[in-house]
């Protein structure tokens, strides 16, 4: 079974765009995990400029899925999830000028600080996931830093299938979904769970789902888009239909 997480950060967005009370995040969790949402995410950045710190607490008392806060490893990020426990921590790569997330994080680069970040969290119980591009060299150094899953940044592929025609058939779509594959075979072989997402969408979301291994896929522009039109607990309950079509073979 592959889990769904529904990250509702873009909710939060269109309530900053007025500095205003709704839409609620909180509201958005309930209907997502109406619509079937195995795990609600948000991410807190540094400049609150969507998700607020009074979220991530009401969303700690009243998500009774799994709560996944996605987070820079900085101390004061540390702190916050210490005090609140989510079930999972999510550590991202934060640049202040990027629209979302750009890239996967350089584990590699920053073992010492890595080992000591996923240390505390897990030390708090915090199961800890690390968001990384499809690179064996980042795999391996989060299983040497203690990470329990590894999210593989599928940006790159979506890149590639929507550049292709949105065509899977394409080479440039067909060599990215190797690359997480291959991503997701070797996190799996150092015994850690491999997870997968972002820019995944209906329509590129099945080759991922197909990958053997795969255990929770992280979907947020593309839900909420689609809840604009049909509401958010159907725009769920359609991506949950379709992961489960390919988990059903
Ligand atoms: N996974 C991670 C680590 C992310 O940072 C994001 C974006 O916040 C997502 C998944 C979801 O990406 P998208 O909004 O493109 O579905």
């Amino acid at each position: 079974m592959i889990d769904l997480g529904v990250n509702i950060d873009h909710v939060a967005t269109l309530r900053q765009a007025r500095r205003t009370y709704e839409p609620d995040p909180v509201w958005a969790a309930a209907a997502a995990h109406l619509g079937g949402a195995d795990c609600i995410t948000v991410h807190l950045r540094e400049d609150r400029r969507h998700i607020v710190d009074r979220d991530v607490e009401l969303l700690r008392q009243s998500v009774q899925a799994k709560l996944n806060l996605e987070m820079a490893a900085t101390d004061e990020m540390v702190g916050i999830a210490c005090r609140l426990k989510p079930e999972m921590v999510t550590l991202v790569p934060e640049g202040r000028h990027e629209v979302t997330t750009e890239g996967g994080l350089d584990v590699a680069g920053q073992r010492p600080r890595m080992q000591d970040v996923v240390a505390q969290l897990q030390a708090a119980g915090i199961y800890v996931s690390l968001f990384i591009d499809a690179d064996q060299k980042q795999v391996e150094a989060s299983a040497q830093v203690g990470a329990k899953a590894c999210e593989i940044h599928t940006g790159p592929y979506a890149h590639a299938f929507y550049e292709g025609g949105r065509d899977i058939e394409m080479p440039a779509a067909q060599a990215e979904l190797r690359k997480v594959g291959a991503a997701g075979t070797a996190i799996v072989g150092l015994g850690m769970r491999f997870n997968a997402g972002h820019a995944l969408n209906y329509f590129n979301v099945q080759p991922i789902a197909a990958l053997p291994g795969v255990r929770e896929l992280h979907i947020g522009h593309a839900i909420v888009s689609r809840a604009v039109f049909v509401g958010l607990e159907q725009a769920v309950r359609e991506m949950k239909r379709l992961i489960r079509e390919i988990a059903a073979g």
